[in-house]
């Protein structure tokens, strides 16, 4: 346990600081947004905006090594597998999942539902296991339980030697068709220069340590039977990255769970129909109280 992490950026919104706002807030639980690799806090723009202003107090920050948060090297030390990359800095899941306990003890949040895209929902999975009392919720987009196999971890590697060689740009042009739906590619030019542009912001250094944290991560199928907080699961019907498949194996596995396939939507389900995912968000914390 490191203790708080000051230096993790994050943004709060509460509906106001005034005290009928206030009561209303505080009838509903807070929510955790944590976002994608490698992408940063600004994905959840239109979540923030669309869960503030129903009263809930939203805290999505920018993970370790992303956006405003400043690339940590982790403690850990390099695997066998991933030796020839062992003076690149590592961040664990692990090390995320404690930066949003040590986030939440900051802001006095004792419990809150914690939802994440992709990356973020290996974070979420990890910060289930470690701080269940914490939990009122999960939601978990875009993201898978088992551990990668080893050509995808070679692959991660690669990705790491890249980024250190020749940026992010490469990284942008080649994920575009993958993180988004040909119909959000055709018709929503402002989404793809938006996560075009999150990419190529993007820190090689804290995206390289998120990837190798990403290749070390636990394989998560077996705690999914002890997970017992409601869990919406949410992914795109046409993610080639975190396949319907994956979030059926969650859905299956997690007793308190609902599924919600987005239609038009690939791995950025919440930036590319976010009315359909605000509005399954909120029929889930509605739920919930
Ligand atoms: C993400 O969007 O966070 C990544 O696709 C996760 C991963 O590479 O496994």
């Amino acid at each position: 346990m490191r203790g708080n992490a000051p230096w993790l950026k994050v943004q709060v919104r509460r509906k106001s600081d005034l005290g009928m706002n206030m009561t209303i807030a505080s009838r509903h639980p807070a929510i955790v947004l944590l976002h994608g690799y490698p992408f940063d806090r600004s994905m959840w723009r239109e979540q923030i905006d669309f869960l503030s202003t129903n009263g809930y107090r939203v805290a999505a920050p920018d993970l370790r090594g992303f956006g405003e948060s400043v690339a940590q090297t982790s403690v850990c030390e390099p695997s066998e597998i991933d030796h020839r990359l062992k003076s690149v800095p590592l961040t664990t899941m692990d090390d995320m999942a404690r930066d949003v306990a040590a986030l939440m003890d900051e802001l006095k949040i004792d419990q809150a539902v914690v939802g994440g895209l992709s990356m973020g929902g290996y974070v979420a999975l990890e910060f289930a296991k470690l701080f269940p009392a914490r939990l009122d919720g999960l939601v978990l987009a875009g993201t898978r339980a088992p551990a990668d196999s080893e050509q995808e971890r070679q692959a991660r590697f690669q990705q790491v030697e890249q980024m250190f060689a020749k940026g992010m740009s490469g990284i942008a042009e080649a994920s575009l068709p993958k993180l988004l739906a040909p119909r959000t590619l055709a018709e929503k030019p402002e989404v793809v220069a938006r996560i075009r542009e999150m990419i190529l912001r993007s820190d090689p250094k804290g995206a390289s340590a998120a990837q190798r944290g990403m290749a070390a991560r636990r394989n998560y199928s077996d705690d999914l039977s002890s997970i017992n907080v409601p869990t919406l699961v949410i992914v795109g019907r046409d993610d080639p990255i975190r396949p319907v498949a994956d979030a059926e194996f969650m859905h299956d596995r997690i007793r308190n769970s609902r599924l919600e396939i987005i239609e038009d939507a690939a791995h950025m389900t919440n930036m590319e129909q976010p009315e359909i995912f605000n509005a399954a968000l909120l029929n889930f914390l509605h739920d919930l109280v």
